[in-house]
C-alpha cells in the first residue's frame, strides 16, 4: 500500500524573521525537484506565515504551508487569537492540533480539539492531529487504550471522507526534545495500532490511506530505521527540523526508502 509520505518541519516558538527566512530558502533549495514520493510541510510561527508562505509557492508540488495552531471560532472577539480563515488567507494549507505541548501548556482539551479539527476542515483546510502518551502511561503499558481515546475523543465524531484531509501524528510525549526516541520497534507497533483502531470504526481501506507521522526525537540519524517501518509514513520533526541540512536529510531519506 503506498501512502502520501509527509515529512513536517514544526518549528515550535523558533527563530528569528531573517533567520526563518535563511531557514526556508536553504531547504527549499537544496529539495527542490529532488523528492519523488514525499511532501514537505513547513510550520513556522504565525508571524512569518505570509512571508513563508510566498516562498513555499514557488515549490507548490511539494512544498506546503503549516500553522501551529488555530482557534476555535470563526471570528470575533478573541484578543491575540488567529482563526482559520485569516490562515487560509495567507496561504496557509495545514494546521498542526492536539500538539502535547499546547494539551499541557494551554491546557487543550479533547474537547476543544475537536473544535478545532472541525473549524479547519470546514473552511477546507488540512489536520495533522498528533497524539501520543507521556511516560507514566507507557510505563503502565496503556498507551494503547490511552492513545485510542486521544481519536476516539477528537475525530470519531467524523464522516470518513473528512480523513482525506486529516494526518495523524503520534509523538510519545517522553520521546519529545529529549533524544530518547521511540525504538522503531515501539513506533511501528503504534502505528499499526493506530491503523487498526481507524480501521475497526472507519473500515481498512480507509484506513489504509491515512498517513501517520511520527514525532519525538527524530533526526537525520534515526530516520531511515523509523520510515522504512510500514506504518510510518513519515515525520513531525521539532529541534531536527530548525537545522536546514539535518531536516534536509531527514527528507530524503523520507524520499528514498523502498515501500512496498
Ligand atoms: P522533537 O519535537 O523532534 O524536537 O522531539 C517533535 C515535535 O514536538 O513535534
Amino acid at each position: 500500500m503506498s501512502r502520501v509520505r509527509i515529512v513536517a518541519a514544526n518549528w515550535k516558538m523558533n527563530k528569528s524573521f531573517l533567520e526563518a527566512i535563511h531557514l526556508s530558502n536553504e531547504v527549499l533549495l537544496a529539495l527542490d525537484n529532488s523528492l519523488k514520493h514525499t511532501k514537505v510541510v513547513i510550520a513556522p510561527p504565525f508571524v512569518y506565515q505570509h512571508t513563508i508562505g510566498s516562498m513555499l509557492k514557488e515549490h507548490k508540488t511539494w512544498a506546503h504551508l503549516g500553522a501551529q495552531n488555530c482557534h476555535q471560532a470563526e471570528k470575533g472577539a478573541y484578543t491575540g487569537e488567529i482563526s482559520v480563515d485569516m490562515l487560509a488567507s495567507v496561504g496557509t494549507e495545514y494546521v498542526i492540533l492536539g500538539h502535547s505541548e499546547r494539551r499541557q501548556q494551554a491546557n487543550e482539551t479533547a474537547e476543544l480539539l475537536a473544535k478545532k479539527v472541525d473549524r479547519v476542515l470546514e473552511k477546507g483546510l488540512k489536520v495533522i492531529f498528533c497524539c501520543g502518551e507521556a511516560l507514566e502511561v507507557r510505563q503502565a503499558n496503556t498507551q494503547n487504550d490511552y492513545v485510542a481515546n486521544q481519536l476516539k475523543d477528537s475525530l470519531f465524531h467524523l464522516p470518513q471522507s473528512a480523513f482525506d484531509n486529516l494526518v495523524i501524528a503520534y509523538e510519545p510525549i517522553w520521546a519529545i526534545g529529549t533524544g530518547m526516541t521511540a525504538t522503531p520497534e515501539q513506533a511501528q507497533e503504534m502505528h499499526a495500532h493506530i491503523r487498526q483502531f481507524l480501521a475497526d470504526k472507519y473500515g481498512q481501506e480507509m484506513a489504509d490511506k491515512v498517513s501517520i507521522l511520527y514525532g519525538g526525537s527524530c533526526n537525520a540519524t534515526n530516520a531511515k530505521s523509523l520510515f522504512s517501518q510500514p506504518d510510518i509514513d513519515g515525520g513531525l520533526i521539532g529541534g531536527a527540523a530548525l537545522v536546514a541540512q539535518e531536516f534536509v536529510n531527514i527528507v530524503k531519506t523520507c524520499d528514498t526508502i523502498n515501500k512496498a
